[in-house]
């Protein structure tokens, strides 16, 4: 048998840190061992198909990120997630739409603000490839998210539920409830990337929706930030992005960017890492020349 996607793609989500450092992923079954550089490009011996050493060459750096804390967003090409009501299924193609559930089989944890949980009532789980569904983490600063959402009363995978006040009666038992502090109304980003990490929860995905990622971005929380845009026009809605003015593009965020055709939309894969943002301030940008 040849060498197909998916045995790639559980390959990539198997390999060892050990075989990360190194630079090699070992194909099952006495397969051969491909050798890989950072950007993850894979030395071509002819014998992976195309779409799998494209493949690689998205995942590979997140796979390999350590304390890998990305956001995504679907947006049209003017910027909007959803219309003005919410409705949002779907801005971009059933490419994306993999592409989401393949990064939530690449973190420990899935956080979701509570507009989208209001808006969508999604699962939050790995359906559409192979991987093990993430720890959701719902942000509810309010306390005013429905108790009937599925993330709370499916038991696909564990849920947390993150309170501003009082623990709620209203929960199924088995939604583990965690209180922080609300500032302005919503949580700290950087508090909640550390009471995660007390509950042993290093990768992240902040799934949405546009106010929450921002929050995170703004936060300089973020080590990469997943766009993807579809050729399409809502014209007013629910905005991608909602991020501190600035008086001078120079200031514009420009970070490393990767780009993939994904359908017949476009990804944008932004590598932060490097930024030196201080807690509560934008990442750095590259000023263009
Ligand atoms: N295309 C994509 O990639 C994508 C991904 C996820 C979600 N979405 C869509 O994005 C939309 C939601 O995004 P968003 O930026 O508006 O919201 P969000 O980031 O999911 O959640 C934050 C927003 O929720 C509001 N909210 C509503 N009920 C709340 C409550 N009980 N407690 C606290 N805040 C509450 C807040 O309103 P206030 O400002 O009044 O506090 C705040 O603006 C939905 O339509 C969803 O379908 C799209």
């Amino acid at each position: 048998m040849g060498i197909t996607l998916d045995m790639v793609w559980q390959t990539l989500l198997r390999a060892t840190p050990e075989s990360l450092r190194e630079g090699r992923l070992g194909l099952p079954d006495g397969g051969p061992t491909l050798v890989f550089d950072p950007v993850g490009r894979v030395h071509d011996t002819g014998i992976v198909p195309a779409h799998a050493l494209e493949l690689l060459r998205l995942y590979l750096p997140l796979k390999c990120r350590s304390g890998l804390r990305i956001a995504q967003i679907g947006q049209s090409l003017d910027g909007r997630i959803a219309a003005d009501n919410g409705h949002s299924h779907f801005v971009t193609g059933p490419e994306d739409i993999r592409h989401l559930h393949r990064l939530r089989a690449l973190v420990d944890a899935v956080i979701v603000g509570p507009g989208t949980v209001l808006a969508d009532d999604p699962q939050l789980t790995v359906r559409r490839v192979h991987g093990t569904n993430p720890v959701r983490v719902v942000l509810d600063p309010r306390g005013t998210v429905p108790a009937d959402r599925q993330v709370f009363r499916d038991r696909q995978s564990e849920t947390l539920l993150l309170e501003g006040g009082e623990i709620r009666h209203d929960m199924p038992c088995h939604v583990r409830q965690l209180t922080l502090p609300v500032v302005d109304g919503v949580f700290a980003p950087q508090a909640v990337v550390a009471l995660l990490a007390q509950r042993g929860l290093h990768r992240l995905l902040i799934e949405g929706g546009g106010r929450t990622v921002s929050q995170f971005l703004a936060a300089g929380q973020l080590t990469d930030l997943s766009v993807t845009v579809a050729p399409m026009l809502i014209g007013s809605g629910i905005p991608a992005f909602t991020l501190p003015a600035i008086a001078d593009l120079a200031k514009a965020l420009r970070p490393p960017c990767r780009q993939f055709p994904l359908g017949e939309d476009r990804l944008y894969l932004f590598d932060l890492s490097h930024s030196t943002a201080a807690p509560g301030r934008l990442p750095n940008s590259t000023t263009r020349p």
